[in-house]
């Protein structure tokens, strides 16, 4: 559990004194009291300050930092500085300097700029970890460690080649199994000797936006870079867990960002945090993903919301605050698919630098009487209310949608069929369907075990790993409904095309094979034609993007395609294997069909939706001890209903018991838990 040092919700975030004289420490203090706040991240950008010197370390401002919060109620989540070398080390030991995509060697500026594999690198932030925990080992402020800050990037300079042709020789073993994996005779590009492999990038092989010559090679240097990044942070919380094996260690993740196989890092972390910044235009349904996303990373545990703004980012292009309300309605979102903090970026304004016009819960302006700071200071409020009754609860879900970065990696770096074919937007459609329905969904990676669900969605499942087609296979064969989309089962571990016709391993399991794919510009519509009234599916839906020319050798077809030279052929199919079912979706269909599909398969399996509501309200359910706790989040502009029916519920933020049709006010929440309040 996350919080069982301090049992209720944190609040707080991202705290800078360092930018700051002396005067300014204690009217944060005075403020962050106002505003409910119990934690500060501390330390993150700091390594200058700590180590001013190769020889000299100074903690000086940080014990009296964490001193001064701590006797003022507020626990640290302790950074460990590591994200931005010391301008020194940069001048001193220049192999810390990372050579960029178009093969630069880059100087001092900038963060998170450091080669992965520099052994000055490793030494020294693995030593600084080493110092800092034990030197706060007994601390009790400190709550949690924060490792880095949001790892990122890739290098290409000759030390990660070296480490590559390490790496690759550890997974492949011989050089002719590497030549064999990236199809090196087309183009003939065989290699003899392993330092013939050089990086891929703007020099080599690949070009700007994810193209490349050979998806090979540049799907292993994804692997490894992602890889060496993650050996960097366990050498810094091996370091760390040595002194405190009691305290957790996370590092801050990005959601969707797609350099790093976050799968690969949350079996690596004790606790997953992450940092959301939405924009104004961010389908909400997308934020909710991305939040069952976070929490699938480490089997369904609760997660922290490491930053979020209180109002505006700077670094889109138009950083438009978030409307009266919205910071809250979102910082419930997070709390109902998981999180168990809510912390910002940043606790105080920073006067100098690119952050400067970063929104903060202490702005330029300096006092509290700020929307911001009121409105973060009534949340903090309401969040203490709530005490622990919610902290560490989970959610249940029935339905698991597939998300794979590498197969993201695969489909990204594929010439051809389609530009605009887009992995996550793909599963965001089919995510967005149960959303709509009020239907939980858990995100999980390939690893994840099968048998707790009823549904298991993988769209363009492009890239099939070895033994997961039999997983599949057993998931479906035991009475699970599986559903997969064009461009799936293409290749295997290695984007090597399985031969004897698409959908290659999964073939058997959905009872059809297609022989083509035709792509064509996304404002080219067809039509999927259902063939009966198939329960809430019928008439006609429009499909775009990919069309795979299907054949059934078995399936079932519900559907056919409309127009082109294909039409009459099967677009929808649904294959009975053993007790289960397994379907194929041959197009990218439009919502409409998508609703109605889910509903089909949730009505096939009982799956109920957790509450009928009006189209913007959000429903999540958090379950705890047995009781459950259910979200309703009003992202409308306008007041909007959803049904009680009988039920009797109680809002747990306003105390009223409710039944029948509720009214919800614009932007509002309520955590409706059963009627008995002995039982809360
Ligand atoms: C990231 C970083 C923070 C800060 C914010 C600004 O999430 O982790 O240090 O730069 O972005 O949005
Ligand atoms: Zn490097």
């Amino acid at each position: 559990m996350i919080n069982d040092r301090l049992p209720k919700f944190w609040y707080g975030g991202d705290y800078n004194p360092e930018q700051w004289d002396e005067d300014i420490w204690n009217e944060d203090i005075r403020m962050f009291k106002l505003a409910g706040i119990d934690v500060a991240t501390l330390n993150v950008f700091a390594w200058a300050l700590n180590q001013p010197n190769e020889d000299t370390y100074n903690f000086k401002e940080l014990d009296a930092t964490i001193d001064r919060l701590y006797a003022n109620g507020i626990y640290t989540c302790l950074g460990t500085s590591t994200a931005v070398h010391p301008a020194w080390m940069a001048k001193k030991y220049p192999d810390v300097l990372r050579v960029d995509f178009q093969g630069r060697k880059r100087k001092f500026g900038g963060r998170h700029n450091s080669c992965p594999n520099s052994p000055t690198y490793r030494t020294y932030a693995q030593r600084m970890a080493d110092k800092l925990a034990e030197r706060y080992k007994d601390h009790p402020a400190v709550l949690v460690w924060h490792v880095f800050n949001e790892y990122g990037g890739y290098c290409y300079c000759d030390q990660c080649a070296t480490a590559f042709r390490r790496w690759l020789k550890e997974r492949y073993e011989t050089i002719e199994a590497v030549n064999h994996a990236w199809n090196t005779s087309f183009w003939g590009h065989t290699f003899y000797e392993w330092d013939e492999i050089v990086p891929p990038n703007i020099l080599s092989e690949e070009w700007e936006g994810n193209r490349t010559n050979f998806q090979g090679i540049s799907l292993d240097y994804r692997r490894f870079q992602s890889n060496s990044l993650l050996e960097c942070f366990k050498l810094e919380r091996d370091a760390i867990r040595k002194h405190t094996p009691h305290i957790p260690i996370t590092n801050n993740l990005m959601g969707l960002y797609p350099e790093l196989d976050y799968f690969k890092w949350g079996k690596e972390m004790d606790i997953v945090s992450w940092d959301n910044y939405p924009s104004i235009d961010t389908p909400i349904s997308m934020t909710a993903m991305t939040h069952d996303l976070m929490r699938g990373l480490k089997g369904g545990q609760p997660f922290m919301l490491m930053e979020q703004t209180p109002s505006q980012q700077n670094w889109q292009a138009y950083n438009s605050l978030k409307r009266p309300g919205v910071m809250r309605l979102w910082s419930y979102q997070a709390v109902s698919r998981g999180a168990d903090t809510v912390l910002f970026f940043q606790l105080r304004r920073s006067a100098g630098a690119t952050e400067k016009y970063h929104g903060a819960v202490i702005e330029h302006a300096g006092h509290e009487n700020t929307r911001v700071f009121r409105e973060v200071a009534e949340l903090g409020k309401e969040l203490g209310k709530l005490s622990d009754q919610l902290i560490d609860a989970r959610i249940e879900a029935k339905v698991a949608i597939v998300f794979d970065w590498e197969n993201r990696w695969a489909i990204e770096l594929s010439s051809g069929p389609s530009i605009a074919l887009d992995y996550v937007k793909e599963v965001h459609k089919y995510y967005d369907a149960f959303y709509q329905h009020n239907i939980q969904v858990d995100m999980i990676g390939v690893e994840e075990d099968l048998s707790k669900y009823d549904i298991v969605i993988a769209p363009v499942l492009y890239m099939v790993k070895e033994g997961y087609a039999n997983k599949l296979e057993a998931f479906v064969k035991g009475g699970g409904t599986f559903l997969t989309t064009f461009f799936s089962g293409i290749v295997n571990d290695n984007d090597l095309v399985t031969i004897g016709g698409y959908p290659g391993e999964l073939r058997n399991m959905l009872g059809i094979w297609a022989e083509e794919i035709d792509a064509l510009h996304p404002d080219n519509k067809n039509r999927i034609v259902m063939k009966d009234k198939v329960g809430y599916l019928e008439g006609e839906y429009e499909c775009n993007l990919l069309f795979d020319l299907i054949h059934s050798e078995g399936a079932e077809v519900l559907a056919v395609y409309g127009d082109d030279f294909y039409e009459g052929m099967p677009v929808v199919t649904k294959n009975k294997f053993g007790e289960g079912n397994a379907w194929y979706i041959a197009s990218s269909p439009d919502q409409d069909f998508l609703q109605g599909l889910v509903a089909n398969l949730c009505e096939e399996k009982g799956i109920k939706s957790l509450l009928n509501s009006n189209k913007g309200i959000e429903v999540s359910e958090r379950v705890k001890n047995n009781k459950s706790y259910l979200f309703v989040m009003n992202h409308n502009d306008e007041t909007s209903q959803f049904e009680l029916g009988t039920d009797k519920k109680i809002d747990l933020l306003t105390r009223k018991t409710l039944t029948g049709t509720i009214s919800l006010e614009a932007r509002g929440v309520m955590i409706l838990a059963s009627d008995m309040l002995g039982d809360l």
